[in-house]
């Protein structure tokens, strides 16, 4: 029996419906959520990314504004709109779209952004506290969308053989972090560009998450029968036999997993629509906290 599908759209969709309740709740206490995201150049792929960043954070009722700079702006003028930002009570959430042109050091960005107003969760505060399990921090979106796709599709984790296959800040080192949590209780391997023998790791998960950035490098051969295959790759390869000339897959080889794992995400409409999902919780949660229900005390 071919794996059954996890509908990133759908769950991502439910997602965004309860963001919208807590924006609408906030809203009534006159505080409008606003999320703020700072684009540097003219990279379309990282354009495209803004816009919808920007759109769905406005349909949920946020104020959502992107603020677009060119290629040739100076690291010291992008830290003063980031020092703006921090100071303006009116943005809740600062997103500064990566990556950023070469000669701009996004590890200085990121450490200028205030860790309460860091919804991308990239800032050292934001990871130092998601490794310690204090829950008053913002965690990175992409892994945190895949953390709500197995919960909600209802994913056995206590116990669970995950096994990682990447080692990014964004994604990887976060997800294996979020997987070991008290409460979570995966049990993780992280794999990347220098594990010896990845398929053999790779055969022992009963949970897989690939976000290695390799076209199709996992093949359903390598799978445990029944793993839970999560995608986070998005991959575009040339392919003659598409109107393009080229398509999206991911890092996992869709028509060879599917006929072996349980459940599996599909490329695209898999992980991709949980990112933004994610990003639209962490500001909500971000405004909560600028102006908590009570006052402050
Ligand atoms: N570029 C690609 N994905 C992301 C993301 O999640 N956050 C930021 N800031 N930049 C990105």
């Amino acid at each position: 029996m071919p794996a059954e599908l996890i509908d990133g759209k759908a769950i991502a969709a439910a997602i965004r419906a309860e963001v919208a309740v807590a924006v609408a709740a906030l809203r009534a206490r006159g505080v409008v959520p606003g999320l703020t995201v700072v684009l540097v150049g003219d990279d379309p792929a990282s354009a495209t990314y803004v816009g919808a960043k920007e759109k769905a954070s406005r349909e949920v009722g946020m104020a959502g504004t992107t603020i677009r700079l060119p290629a040739s702006t100076a690291q010291g003028e992008l830290l003063a709109l980031v020092d703006r930002l921090n100071a303006d009570p009116a943005v809740h959430g600062i997103l500064v779209q990566m990556p950023l042109p070469a000669h701009l050091d996004p590890d200085v960005v990121i450490r200028r952004i205030d860790p309460a107003k860091d919804v991308d969760g990239f800032h050292p505060v934001n990871v130092g506290k998601l490794l310690i399990g204090h829950t008053d921090g913002f965690v990175s979106c992409t892994p945190a969308g895949v953390l709500e796709l197995l919960r909600r599709s209802g994913v056995a984790l206590r116990g669970a053989e995950a096994v990682v296959i990447g080692r990014s800040n964004i994604v990887g080192k976060p997800m294996a972090a979020l997987l070991v949590q008290p409460g979570i209780d995966a049990t993780v391997t992280v794999c990347h560009s220098r594990s010896r023998d990845l398929a053999a790791h790779v055969r022992r998960a009963d949970i897989l998450i690939a976000a290695v950035g390799r076209a199709e490098m996992v093949t359903g051969d390598m799978l445990k029968p029944g793993a839970v295959v999560i995608d986070v790759g998005m991959n575009s390869v040339s392919d003659p036999s598409h109107p393009r000339g080229r398509r999206l897959c991911g890092d996992v080889h869709f028509p060879s997993a599917v006929a072996v794992a349980s459940r599996i995400t599909p490329v695209p409409g898999g992980v991709g629509p949980m990112t933004i999902a994610m990003l639209l919780g962490n500001t909500v949660r971000a405004a909560e906290w600028a102006a908590p229900a009570g006052g402050v005390a």
